[in-house]
């Protein structure tokens, strides 16, 4: 079985840090979202992965994952010109997948389990011509999403329902046969202009073919906004972080839970609460971190306190009495300046967000 990850797409949702970057990129408990896909598709013994790039920011995902040894993966990039929807991006890549059944993983999405088992599932029963994982959640409108029949069985998905049938929503991985080229190329473009993935699986359905389903039980975030980035960062940091001490922490400071401190990191007079990871050569000053907080490689933070945030690389913090539920982007500076008490000065680019503590 092939893998086919999408690491295309514009990232609107997650402004302005998309900007400068791709939303697949985003790291959560700092490592790029995109890795925890391959982690999963490697882990299901799937190591021939295509990957889905745009013009914008092809180049810095190809940096990122490189061809693919350090999973002992074999990595092929694929451009898709535009952002012409997610059937669109199994079409540009039909050479490349050729007749293998393959597992199409959206690189923005995380989940708490392993694919392996549904992978196993799919292989071993042919009349399967896609499956799906599906997941209940409280806004479904966000997504696609699908009706069961009486037996259980998908009856019908829709894109983003304005007025949902079900709380199903489609979790942004599929496994699809060579027959899936067929049913593309039998939908057209919906209303957004982009040949839909889950069009392309209601047609499957009404030539009669099959499309299983497996619920996901575990967490599932798809982090393409600020809140579930956020989300996502908590709930990996809970689940998965190990504590693994290797920078330098003065007898001054205290470390309580789960802590990862790379190597180079200085942290002095300052308490750590953990699930908290810090990254190399990050200096924590007099401060206070965590707890479900990570702080990227190079940041500086003196004397402040920051929860419940991603403070991307090189970002310093300072003087700032509580940071929380924040998201800064790389080179980001938060700091008094020395304007009149009570003014701010703010250098803010392009749809950011300031949201300052209320006056009582
Ligand atoms: C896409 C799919 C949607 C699916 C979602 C999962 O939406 O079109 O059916 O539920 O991924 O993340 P998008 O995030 O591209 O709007």
């Amino acid at each position: 079985m092939k893998g086919l990850v999408l690491a295309g797409g514009s990232g609107t949702r997650l402004r302005p840090i998309t900007y400068t970057g791709a939303k697949q990129l985003v790291p959560v408990a700092n490592r790029p979202v995109l890795f925890y896909v391959i982690d999963n598709l490697v882990d299901a013994g799937i190591t021939d992965i295509g990957i889905i790039i745009s013009p914008e920011t092809g180049h810095e995902v190809r940096s990122a994952l490189g061809d693919g040894s350090r999973w002992n993966a074999s990595l092929t990039y694929i451009l898709q010109d535009k952002p012409r929807g997610l059937a669109h991006a199994v079409l540009v890549a039909k050479d490349y997948l050729g007749d293998a059944p393959f597992c199409m993983f959206l690189g923005d999405n995380l989940i708490g389990t392993k694919i392996r088992a549904a992978k196993e599932a799919f292989l071993a029963t042919p009349t399967y011509e896609a499956s799906v994982m599906l997941k209940e959640v409280p806004n479904p409108s966000s997504f696609g999403v699908a009706e069961l029949d009486a037996q259980g069985h998908i009856a019908r998905l829709v894109e983003k329902p304005k007025e949902p049938r079900s709380r199903l929503a489609l979790v942004g991985i599929y496994f699809f046969r060579p027959s899936v080229f067929e049913a593309i190329s039998e939908i057209r473009p919906s209303a957004r202009g982009e040949l839909e993935i889950t069009d392309t699986l209601s047609r499957i359905l009404e030539k009669g073919g099959t499309v299983h389903w497996d619920a996901v039980t575990s967490w599932w975030l798809d982090t393409g906004k600020k809140d579930d980035l956020l989300l996502a960062n908590d709930t990996v940091l809970d689940a998965w972080l190990e504590h693994d001490v290797r920078g330098a922490v003065d007898g001054e400071s205290t470390l309580s839970g789960r802590v990862r401190i790379e190597p180079g990191a200085v942290v002095q007079r300052s308490r750590i609460r953990g699930p908290v990871v810090i990254g190399a050569n990050a200096r924590i000053v007099d401060s206070r971190i965590g707890p479900f907080t990570s702080i990227g490689d190079g940041v500086s933070v003196v004397r402040s306190g920051v929860d419940h945030s991603v403070i991307m690389e090189n970002a310093h913090v300072e003087d700032i009495a509580r940071l929380e539920d924040s998201l800064l982007g790389r080179r980001v500076r938060v700091q008094p300046g020395a304007t009149r008490a009570g003014a701010l000065a703010l250098l803010v680019g392009d749809d950011c967000v300031v949201e300052l503590a209320r006056t009582p």
